[in-house]
């Protein structure tokens, strides 16, 4: 099986090489990539907002299946492409993959499916938005209604800093504004055929781009898994009272969500509730969960597209414990500088147990440099008998790396390590 993976941010390069690692995998290809995905595989140049390009590279190719990872592909409608193309596809319908675009819609699909979510109003205009404000009261929680990965998101104490982002918002789309919900948060994937599910290993997220969760939202600064503070029916009860209703409410509506479903859960004092949907793979999660999954990557997200989840095998996990530390850009998220020389990749990559997985990152000038191409750069991930070493090892390849003004967040997975509960 030859097989095109469309993106180019670490999540993508984590699939590369999980996909490689798979026997029925002969071949695996990306588009656009980025430089540390090159350095393995083919890749080609396309645009990730054209969906009819993409489905003509899948065929210029010979791709016996494509596996899309952003949000954007896949909201332009890429997956419906490559299938009319007749290339099966592991990403969901343009307008399945409104459950992470459209927070209304994914409001209204928990609505009918009765699954617990945040409350929230969603409000047109300024005078709307401060009356939602004062009925929850602080913390304050504004969202923009479209893709803004995982950026368009503000929580304050601060009556006027929601004000304003509402109004910036505004000019846009529609807010939301939503009761906060307190307690631990976890990323939990689902792999479905529209029908079936496979829950993979949960994992957390560190959103904020400050120690101790100060500072804006970001895409995610590091990741971890397993959650040994979580509870042990955590899984079971994701897919009774979240997963399964959702997937169920979507093939409903005549829009089958088939590809990867993820649920940004809070475990409140009240219960589990749903903070979002995504369409696609979390990043960096992604990085934490793959290194642990020892089933064929492949064969999974084949047997998702072509509706065949339901023979698939039980999936076998690692005993080993995974972290990855995101390296960003000066700036990130609100203006991140590019161009910096990267240094220590290859001492990194050298250390024990240990992937240095590229994001924005690209090759400059005749010395073909590495140098800074986007906002995060490196997820570096390790693996370890436990979160603690897995820690350490991720720590000791970011502390070989180097870029001017580097932004890493430096306590990822640092509480779960010494036993305790991570969340806000
Ligand atoms: P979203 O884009 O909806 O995932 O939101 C990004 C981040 O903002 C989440 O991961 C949470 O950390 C935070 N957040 C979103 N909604 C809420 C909420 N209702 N209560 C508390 N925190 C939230
Ligand atoms: N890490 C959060 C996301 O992928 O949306």
């Amino acid at each position: 099986m030859r097989v095109l993976v469309v993106g180019s941010g670490g999540r993508e390069h984590a699939l590369v090489r999980s996909l490689l690692a798979d026997p029925s995998v002969t071949e695996v290809l990306a588009a656009p990539g980025n430089a540390g995905i090159a350095d393995e595989v083919p890749v080609f140049g396309v645009d990730l907002s054209d969906a009819d390009a993409i489905a003509a590279l899948a065929v210029e190719l010979g791709a016996d299946f494509v596996v899309v990872g952003p949000e954007l592909p896949l909201s332009v409608g890429a997956a419906d492409a490559v299938r009319a193309a007749g290339i099966p596809c592991f990403g969901p319908s343009r307008e399945a993959a409104a459950i992470e675009g459209s927070k209304a819609f994914a409001k209204d699909i928990m609505a009918s499916a009765g699954v617990p979510t945040a409350l929230a109003h969603i409000c047109s205009d300024l005078a709307r938005v401060e009356h939602a404000l004062d009925e929850f009261g602080p913390p304050y929680v504004v969202k923009a209604d479209g893709l803004a990965a995982g950026k368009g998101v503000v929580v304050t104490n601060d009556r006027m800093v929601a004000i304003e982002h509402a109004r910036s918002a505004l000019i846009d789309a529609a807010v939301l504004v939503e009761e906060y919900l307190d307690g631990p948060e976890i990323s939990l994937f689902a792999v479905t055929d529209g029908i079936d599910l496979v829950v993979l290993a949960p994992a957390q997220d560190f959103k904020r781009v400050g120690a101790q969760d100060t500072g804006p939202n970001t895409g995610g600064m590091g990741a971890y898994s397993p959650l040994p503070w979580a509870p042990p029916d955590l899984i079971e009860v994701a897919r009774e009272r979240v997963l399964e209703p959702v997937i169920a409410e979507m093939a409903h509506r005549g829009t089958p969500f088939a590809g990867l479903l993820y649920a940004g859960l809070a475990l409140t004092s009240r219960g589990m509730r749903v903070i979002e949907f995504n369409a696609r793979f979390g990043d960096p999660e992604t990085q934490a969960v793959l290194a642990r999954l020892e089933s064929p990557l492949g064969e999974l997200l084949y047997a998702a597209a072509t509706g065949q989840l339901a023979q698939a095998e039980p999936l076998r996990w690692s005993k080993s414990a995974a972290v990855t530390v995101v390296m960003a850009a000066p700036g990130y998220p609100v203006a991140p500088a590019l161009g910096a020389a990267i240094t220590g990749t290859e001492a990194a990559k050298a250390l024990p147990d240990i992937a240095v997985l590229h994001a924005g990152t690209a090759r400059s000038g005749a010395d073909e440099q590495l140098v800074v191409a986007g906002g995060r750069v490196l997820s570096v991930t390790a693996t370890g008998t436990d979160l603690g070493q897995a820690r350490d090892r991720a720590y000791a390849g970011v502390e070989l790396i180097d870029f001017a003004g580097a932004v890493v967040r430096p306590d990822i997975a640092e509480r779960a390590a010494a036993g305790l509960i991570s969340g806000p």
